[in-house]
């Protein structure tokens, strides 16, 4: 029902690779596409398939399309790309954010015989194995047998341990602001405030206790990563800039109880946090996770 032809647009990239390897290893037949040759070239080198430096070329036989390129440039290729496929081929994409690309799916089905399903893997580039990560699913719709072939990729996800998670463009895009965008910017804010006071870090890993040292791992991990990504998570996604008011006068409230000395109100911001963490699953777990993590850093350093 899927067909065995699968283009990967982006396939030269951190993401691009990783499908392109997962659904070779699945039997499907991969050709590789994205604009600079050399580094198309050596991609498809080394996962052993096919490359084509012609977008129309490359996915003009293509049962499955992958688009796999920069969010800011996802919703222009699926309008530019849509005409160039096959009856009932299968477009899909992997952008972090939805609501952009939802709308132009849309289109596309609406002008051309075609499938489209806009997926989100909750997990980088580095992922190993896919095994209990989260990917997110917003079916679009199409053509008649759009049902069946969405349950057939499912099927591949689920039974390399994938979780699926369906949802909708609104929600996806107000929740990625707030479980991508906010721990991203916290841990670039973390990290420029105590640079702001001009404190060597050195120096202040001299005075660390448990959290700063577990904070300042998770921050010195974020800031190695793919900055484009990150800044295009926060900057396209118009949900954000609601999180970020909220943050505003969070902060404006948070400096108003320090510098009254209001311990009353402290404590009920404190309480008020622990409260609705207290809805979470892992709550009970969390500080016992928060040790065992601090025990690896203590072992890894001393090995
Ligand atoms: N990285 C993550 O952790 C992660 C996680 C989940 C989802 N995603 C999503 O996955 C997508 C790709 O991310 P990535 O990290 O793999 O990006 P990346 O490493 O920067 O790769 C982007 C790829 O797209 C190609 N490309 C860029 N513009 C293109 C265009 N106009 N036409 C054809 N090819 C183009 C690039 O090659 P050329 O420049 O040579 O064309 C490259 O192959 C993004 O939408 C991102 O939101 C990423």
């Amino acid at each position: 029902m899927l067909g065995k032809n699968l283009t990967i647009i982006g396939g030269s990239g951190g993401m691009g690779k990783v499908f392109g390897e997962f659904f070779k290893e699945h039997g499907f037949k991969i050709t590789l596409h994205a604009r600079n040759l050399e580094k198309l070239k050596t991609a498809a080198k080394k996962l052993d398939v096919k490359y084509e430096s012609s977008l129309e070329e490359s996915v003009k036989e293509a049962d499955i399309i992958l688009v796999s390129i920069p969010i800011s440039s996802t919703a222009s290729m699926i309008h530019k790309v849509s005409p160039l496929l096959k009856k009932n081929a299968l477009l899909v994409d992997i952008s972090s954010l939805k609501s952009e690309v939802v709308k132009t799916m849309k289109e596309s089905i609406k002008n051309y015989p075609i499938n489209c399903l806009s997926l989100h893997p909750m997990f980088g580039p580095g992922i190993k194995n896919m095994r209990n990560f989260v990917m997110l699913l917003i079916k679009i719709g199409g053509t008649v047998n759009y049902e069946e072939k969405v349950k057939d990729l499912i099927k591949i996800f689920e039974l390399n341990g994938l979780i699926i998670t369906e949802t909708i463009p609104d929600i996806h895009d107000k929740r990625i602001a707030l479980t991508l965008g906010v721990p991203h910017m916290f841990n670039i804010l973390f990290l420029n405030l105590i640079r702001r006071t001009k404190e060597p870090l050195t120096e202040l890993t001299k005075y660390t206790g448990t959290t700063f040292l577990l904070q300042k791992v998770f921050a010195e991990s974020i800031i190695q990563r793919e900055m484009d990504m990150f800044a295009e998570i926060q900057i396209e996604n118009q949900e954000f800039y609601e999180v970020l008011n909220l943050f505003e006068s969070l902060i404006k409230e948070y400096k108003d109880i320090i510098l009254k000395k209001d311990k009353p109100k402290f404590k009920q911001l404190f309480l008020d946090a622990l409260e609705y963490s207290k809805e979470d699953d892992d709550f009970k777990y969390s500080y016992m996770f928060f040790y065992e993590f601090l025990k690896i850093l203590k072992e890894e350093k001393k090995a």
